[in-house]
């Protein structure tokens, strides 16, 4: 059944940072869009730009707005844009700012007024602070989006991604699915890793993706959340 309006907007965290949110971000766009939806990316919280025609671009956010049905205002798409990668609030702190989630939540609604879904990524895992009291998870509370993790399949992620579920499940938010995205193709016992995050992640695996060495968001096969 076709869901329609921000019923089929999603929040994607991941297990980390480098795990594949903005690709998996990206499939889910080109998923939308080939179900007939006005799809749009936002990264409300970037650091880090590389030199556009626009001017200092977060790559994520060209990533998003190049997979998006068509690129949405820079301000609405990413409110916040710090030219150095490092932690977002201390970014945010060098350049005197503090990240509010109001005006995301506001950018976020102007998206959601022109589309049928809108896919936000996150920033770094779930938990990464935005100011000193608040954090990510904070703005998919915010947000009141289902929450798809992305989980970075290597050594150690099966801790990464319980805790994670753990913390998702405690702001008592939704966790529609996850991901499993191999990112490190010398990953010893791949399959039982999966099968152990089959067992106790409380959601459906919307996807598995290999290893590949310049990975198209356009070819990736997942599922959505929802059935359209
Ligand atoms: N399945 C894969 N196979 C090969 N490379 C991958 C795969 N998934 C992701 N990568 C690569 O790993 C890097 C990190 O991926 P991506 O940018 O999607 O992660 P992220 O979680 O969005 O990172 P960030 O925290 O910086 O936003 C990119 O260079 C991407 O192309
Ligand atoms: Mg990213």
């Amino acid at each position: 059944m076709a869901i329609r309006g921000t019923g089929a907007s999603v929040f994607v965290t991941g297990t980390d940072t480098g795990v594949g949110k903005t690709l998996v971000s990206c499939a889910m766009l080109h998923r939308l869009r080939a179900c007939g939806l006005r799809a749009l990316g936002m990264k409300p919280v970037a650091a880090g730009v590389e030199a556009t025609p626009e001017g200092p671009v977060n790559p994520d956010v060209v990533a998003l707005r190049a997979a998006s049905s068509w690129p949405a205002p820079l301000s609405q798409v990413n409110p916040y844009c710090f030219e150095p990668p490092v932690a977002p609030h201390l970014a945010a702190m060098a350049a005197g700012v503090r990240i509010e989630i109001a005006p995301i939540l506001q950018a976020f609604q102007a998206l959601a007024g022109t589309a049928d879904a809108i896919v936000v990524e996150g920033v770094g895992g779930f938990l990464v602070p935005l100011n000193e009291r608040e954090d990510a998870a904070d703005m998919a509370l915010a947000l009141a989006l289902p929450v798809v993790l992305v989980v970075g399949m290597r050594l150690g992620c099966l801790n990464h991604a319980l805790l994670t579920q753990q913390a998702i499940l405690a702001r008592s938010l939704t966790l529609a699915g996850w991901i499993a995205n191999s990112i490190d193709p010398q990953m010893a016992r791949f399959d039982e890793n999966l099968q152990a995050l089959r067992e106790r992640i409380a959601a459906p695996l919307l996807g598995v993706i290999r290893y590949r060495p310049m990975p198209d968001p356009a070819s990736i096969e997942l599922r959505l959340p929802h059935d359209f």
